[in-house]
């Protein structure tokens, strides 16, 4: 497995490491060679150097790697996101990375938020549109910095882009033995966009007889989603809901640390990073939890088509969380890298 890794900002940097030490520890177990080539992109590169990426190197990721790993981007120094908005939106783009594949699931009941449930009662997925909505950029100031100033910001929604992520949602529940798909937009408000959802999301449905399709406006679902997760199988959305209602789904599995994403287009290279951001206080502290990450390298070795191990590696973080082998945001006393080794002394195969 050749994989470029962007580490990026502040934890982003932390907990990549850790996921790279647990990818190359089931390298070694498995005589899975994995060869890793790191990119400096982030904050720091680019008020040193100027530059975001370079010309040409989404080409190069695409071309001559199986896999991206990327960390987290932000930084206090960069207000605008600018090096964020090319590198990470610049990679989902530019590759054409349509799904945005963040499973919701909770790996042991002391991780539970809620009240009266368990760890087995929030297992779902998202899948959040990532190519288009109110991402792309469409918009503009008027007579910026004056009392009259305008900011317009367009939602944008194709028939392909919809059709294509309407359709993947389906697959997937299909493939895996899920029976529920729910799509979730805003239509009641934002009618044009909204109906082309609704329309595309019924007419691929009747594709699906076998799996139950259902529609939930977006505030209703977040609402549903801290009520009783278990109606949940698959979510299917648009990119600017998805990503609202997965730092939702994040807090269902124990925190933002503990969420993993991929960013994937069938037959061609994907990306994986964690759900949370670079949380610059703690950047460099030992107090960034891993597993998110580490869970996001479990994605990784799925989509690459080694399930054992991805399981194994997931099993492994499902035991430290159990014997709070971890960092303290999930009940450890663990730093950052001594979560990531105790995962790795804890990946088994039988
Ligand atoms: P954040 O996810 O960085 O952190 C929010 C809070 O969640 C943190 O203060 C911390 O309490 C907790 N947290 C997050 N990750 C954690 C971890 N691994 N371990 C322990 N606790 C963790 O979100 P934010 O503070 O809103 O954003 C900080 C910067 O990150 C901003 O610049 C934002 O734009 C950016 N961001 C980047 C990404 C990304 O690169 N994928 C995602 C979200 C936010
Ligand atoms: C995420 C992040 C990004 C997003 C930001 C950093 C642009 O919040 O990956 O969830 O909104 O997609
Ligand atoms: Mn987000």
């Amino acid at each position: 497995m050749r994989i470029a890794v962007v580490p990026g900002d502040g934890i982003g940097v932390d907990v990549t490491r850790e996921a790279v030490k647990t990818l190359e520890a089931i390298g070694r177990l498995r005589s899975l060679p994995v060869e890793t080539v790191h990119f400096p992109w982030s904050a720091d590169h680019y008020l040193a150097t100027g530059e975001t990426v370079p010309a040409g190197a989404f080409d190069d990721l695409a071309r001559n790697f199986d896999a991206i790993f990327m960390g987290a981007f932000g930084d206090p120094r960069v207000p605008d996101m600018r090096h964020a908005a090319e590198i990470l939106l610049g990679a989902r783009f530019a590759l054409d990375l349509y799904v945005n594949y963040r499973p919701v699931r909770c790996l042991d009941d002391r991780l539970c938020p809620l009240k009266g449930f368990s760890a087995s009662d929030v297992d779902f997925v998202v899948f959040r549109e990532n190519t288009e909505g109110a991402y792309v950029g469409a918009g503009g100031n008027l007579k910026k910095g004056t009392s009259e100033e305008v900011a317009v910001q367009e939602d944008v929604s194709t028939r392909k882009g919809v059709e294509r992520i309407v359709r993947y949602a389906f697959e997937f529940a299909r493939a895996s033995g899920r029976k529920r798909v729910v799509m979730s937009d805003k239509s009641n408000a934002m009618r044009f966009v909204g109906d082309l959802w609704q329309r595309t999301f019924f007419q691929v449905a009747r594709e699906y007889p076998d799996v139950e399709s259902s529609h939930l406006y977006i505030d209703a679902l977040c609402m549903q989603m801290v009520k009783d997760p278990r109606q949940f199988e698959v979510i299917v959305t648009n990119n600017m809901f998805g990503d609202i209602a997965t730092d939702l789904g994040a807090a269902l599995q124990g925190g933002l640390g503990m969420a993993a994403s991929g960013n994937l287009h069938p037959g061609k290279v994907s990306m994986f990073e964690p759900v949370h951001g670079s949380a610059p206080k703690y950047a460099g502290t030992g107090r960034a939890n891993p597993f998110g990450a580490i869970l996001t390298a479990a994605l990784l070795l799925e989509q690459l088509g080694h399930a054992t191990e991805a399981a194994a590696l997931e099993a492994a973080v499902a035991r430290c969380v159990r014997e709070g082998r971890a960092t303290a945001d999930v009940g450890g006393s663990l730093s950052t890298s001594a979560a990531g080794d105790a995962v790795c002394e804890r990946i088994e195969f039988d």
